[in-house]
């Protein structure tokens, strides 16, 4: 991947270290309970739970859009709970997103999406390393390149899907993150945004992944490590392996369902 800034100079352990976080919206109720969650860089983590247990408001407070009522966000070692909004739109340069339904700009074409992102931040580099850059993100994510000038609507799902991720990759982000990034596709679609997220997570080490999740069995294929989460506190942080040698009844409860669906699938 050809360099821009802002440099990896960030060697630390952890990517994210979140401590004690608490969030409530209304005074009254906590969605965040005292979150304790440190993320490994360079390791691809995936966040589980039931729906409501307050994954996606983890991951906005993550991305600086939501700030807690109390506790310490961390990311790549700044405390981010009391940046300004500059100062978070820049540490948002050392993201990439990729969300559910790609949300890609209809009326752009797949060049013009990856295009977006570097025309809005990286206004000092020249047109064509520009041009150049974005090709190689769509070439990175597996678009045949006879689809670069294809807009959203004559593409398949699976296309629009590495669009996406090749816009999230625009600024060579340092953390990625995925909400639900399989929801509602069907099996083989499925796969291969699995199989797109761990080659993309090795296009460059140190790169950290974080995979927000329903799906019990992709975590298993591609975590490093995996957190429960369960009424606003991470009830279980460990490997695969240990969230299957469990005794939390919750936890057995959810590898019991995702293996259910497994089963079905085949
Ligand atoms: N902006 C908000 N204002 C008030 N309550 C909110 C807000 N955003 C989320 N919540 C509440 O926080 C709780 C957790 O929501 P969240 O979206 O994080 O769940 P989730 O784990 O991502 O669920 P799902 O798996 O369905 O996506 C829910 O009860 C939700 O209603
Ligand atoms: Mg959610």
């Amino acid at each position: 991947m050809t360099e821009i800034t802002p440099a990896r100079t960030f060697t630390g352990s952890h990517a994210i270290d979140i401590t004690d976080v608490r969030k409530s919206f209304d005074g009254k109720e906590f969605v965040l309970n005292g979150i304790d969650l440190k993320i490994p860089r360079g390791e691809i983590t995936v966040i589980i739970g039931y729906s409501g247990t307050g994954k996606s408001v983890l991951l906005k407070h993550i991305l600086g859009l939501l700030r807690p009522s109390s506790g310490s966000i961390k990311v790549l070692g700044n405390e981010i709970t009391n940046l300004d909004n500059n100062q978070l739109t820049f540490l948002r340069q050392r993201y990439g997103m990729l969300f559910q339904y790609a949300a890609l700009f209809d009326d752009m074409t797949a060049i013009e999406n990856v295009l977006f992102p570097l025309r809005e931040h990286r206004r000092d580099l020249p047109k064509s390393t520009m041009v150049e850059l974005a090709r190689e993100r769509l070439k990175d994510s597996g678009l045949d390149e006879k689809h670069f000038n294809k807009q959203p609507s004559e593409m398949s799902g699976g296309m629009r899907k590495r669009v996406g991720l090749a816009r999230a990759l625009a600024l060579d982000p340092e953390i990625l993150i995925y909400d639900e990034p399989t929801t509602g596709l069907d099996p083989v679609l499925t796969e291969m945004v699995d199989n797109l997220i761990v080659s993309t997570h090795n296009l460059k080490k140190g790169t950290t992944s974080i995979v927000v999740s329903h799906d019990l069995f992709a975590a298993f294929r591609i975590a490093d490590h995996v957190a429960m989460l369960d009424a606003g506190r991470v009830l279980l942080y460990g490997t695969p392996d240990d969230f299957l040698r469990s005794d939390i009844d919750l936890v057995k409860r959810f590898v019991a369902k995702g293996v259910h669906r497994e089963l079905e699938r085949k």
